[in-house]
């Protein structure tokens, strides 16, 4: 393990199923103290056609992390520490909907919090910060990644609402109707806090969802294994989604993602 890590500007947040960084060259691990503790793994930098690239499985390197006992906050401040901007997070969710369908990924839009107990921000006096989460997702990263998954041929769905439960039980039928007359689309555990946490770490914000299973409001309820089994079948479209999008995500900030934190301080 090598010892002071290189400046990385493009971080990922691999999820249930992804995670190894084997779609990066050169990879090397680092060890990264952070105030809050450990992160879930060491920092794996590589490459992709030349862009330096951080990962970070978000349940560890053999998925020993449920979402709920996640350090979210040391896993964004490892990632700010070497440098990390823009943040793309990829995670496994349920379909509130119909034509949202297993193996289709989603391009994350907006949220909805039902969670219950975890640490949600890096202020918790004596400095307070109220950010602004209208928009939570990069525009510019959303584009790229709209675009870059057409190109591949890979259905993605341009718009998702994602509501974050608890966890690490899946919800009752009853949960299930709730959240889609919400107005949900997806349904997962781990996209908060992450994206607040990102958000007041002047990260841009994007979340890649791919669609495992319909939950539990359809016949056949969800279950660990089918969770498993359908991200196991899809990973390789993540890879090669990441691949065709990092390299072309502009090394200058044109979003105001960076900007948010300076109206949120009181
Ligand atoms: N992750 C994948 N599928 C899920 C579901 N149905 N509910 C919560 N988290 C999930």
């Amino acid at each position: 393990m090598s010892q002071t890590p290189p400046r990385v500007k493009i971080g990922i947040i691999g999820g249930s199923g992804l995670y190894s960084p084997d779609f990066l060259e050169k990879v090397q691990e680092y060890k990264i103290y952070t105030p809050y503790g450990a992160p879930s793994s060491d920092i794996m930098i590589g490459e992709i056609k030349g862009v330096k690239v951080a990962f970070l499985p978000r349940h560890g390197k053999r998925h020993s992390i449920p979402p709920h006992m996640i350090n979210y906050r040391a896993n964004i401040w490892a990632l700010k520490e070497i440098g990390v901007e823009r943040l793309i997070s990829v995670s496994a969710v349920g379909s509130l909907r119909e034509d949202y369908k297993p193996g289709d990924f989603v391009c994350t839009d907006q949220f909805i919090d039902m969670t219950k107990r975890r640490e949600l921000t890096f202020y918790d006096g004596p400095v307070v910060a109220h950010v602004s989460m209208a928009d939570p997702f990069c525009p510019e990263l959303r584009t790229l990644c709209i675009a870059s998954a057409k190109s591949l041929g890979i259905t993605v769905h341009e718009k998702g609402t994602y509501i974050c439960i608890e966890g690490p039980r899946f919800s009752t039928r009853a949960e299930s109707r709730l959240w889609r007359s919400f107005g949900a689309d997806i349904i997962g555990m781990t996209l908060i806090p992450e994206v607040n946490l990102a958000r007041e770490a002047r990260m841009c914000f994007l979340n890649i969802a791919m669609v495992t299973d319909y939950d539990v409001w359809a016949e056949k309820p969800v279950t660990a294994h089918e969770v498993a089994r359908v991200m196991a079948e899809n990973t390789e479209k993540v890879r090669r989604l990441l691949v065709e999008l990092i390299p072309k995500i502009p090394e200058k900030r044109g979003c105001q993602c960076a900007r948010y934190l300076d109206e949120a301080l009181l």
